[in-house]
């Protein structure tokens, strides 16, 4: 079966392409000729996901899914959530999200410092839509560690691992990853279905 994955982003595409295999052809936007950057502008990450994928079934009338991510931090009351890309402007940085991350729990000690991040995947294919959610509880760090992965890896250490997903190799991380988790039931859902 050949899908889109409604991503731009390189990261997201390779830890997907790594968690599917062979069992999927997945075909990226450009490769379906959508060169515009898909909108996402709802108040949830599953309407954010729900809003990509739609986008594209409507303008190339493609299967395809769309994930978004939030991460939710307790003491920041599930705060950035939705709004984890833009947490700290407009021009997405991981940097300045990171470092205003850290300067709002900079008093918080770290037990207390337990967040998760909750990836949503939309589905649609000519019969119907599906959402897949996928959940991976950790902390934020006083500091970054790490080179691997994107966005808020470097301060994330998932429960029972001693590393942040930036220090682990993409294997590691599709182990243990919210994107992984919805990913995989995607793809139960696709081979059973
Ligand atoms: P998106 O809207 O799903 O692309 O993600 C929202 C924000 O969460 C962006 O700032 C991403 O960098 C960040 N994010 C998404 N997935 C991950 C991840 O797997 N690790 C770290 N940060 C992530």
């Amino acid at each position: 079966m050949t899908i889109c994955f409604a991503t731009n982003n390189s990261h997201k595409l390779e830890e997907v392409r790594a968690v599917l295999g062979e069992a999927l052809h997945l075909k990226t936007l450009s490769e379906i000729g959508c060169l515009q950057e898909l909108p996402e502008t709802q108040d949830t990450v599953e309407g954010n996901a729900k809003q990509k994928a739609h986008y594209v079934w409507d303008h190339f009338n493609v299967p395809c899914f769309a994930d978004d991510t939030g991460l939710e931090v307790d003491a920041l009351h599930c705060a950035p959530g939705v709004h984890s890309a833009r947490f700290a402007g407009p021009q997405r940085s991981s940097e300045d999200n990171i470092a205003l991350l850290l300067d709002k729990l900079k008093d918080i000690p770290e037990r207390q410092r337990l967040a998760q991040f909750r990836t949503v995947i939309a589905l649609i294919l000519p019969q119907g839509e599906w959402l897949f959610e996928g959940v991976v509880k950790g902390t934020i760090l006083g500091h970054r560690r790490g080179k691997g992965g994107f966005g808020y890896d470097p301060v994330f250490q998932p429960q029972g691992s001693h590393k942040t997903l930036a220090e682990m190799t993409m294997m590691e991380k599709n182990e243990v990853s919210h994107r992984a988790i919805a990913v995989k039931k995607l793809a139960e859902f696709l081979q059973t279905s």
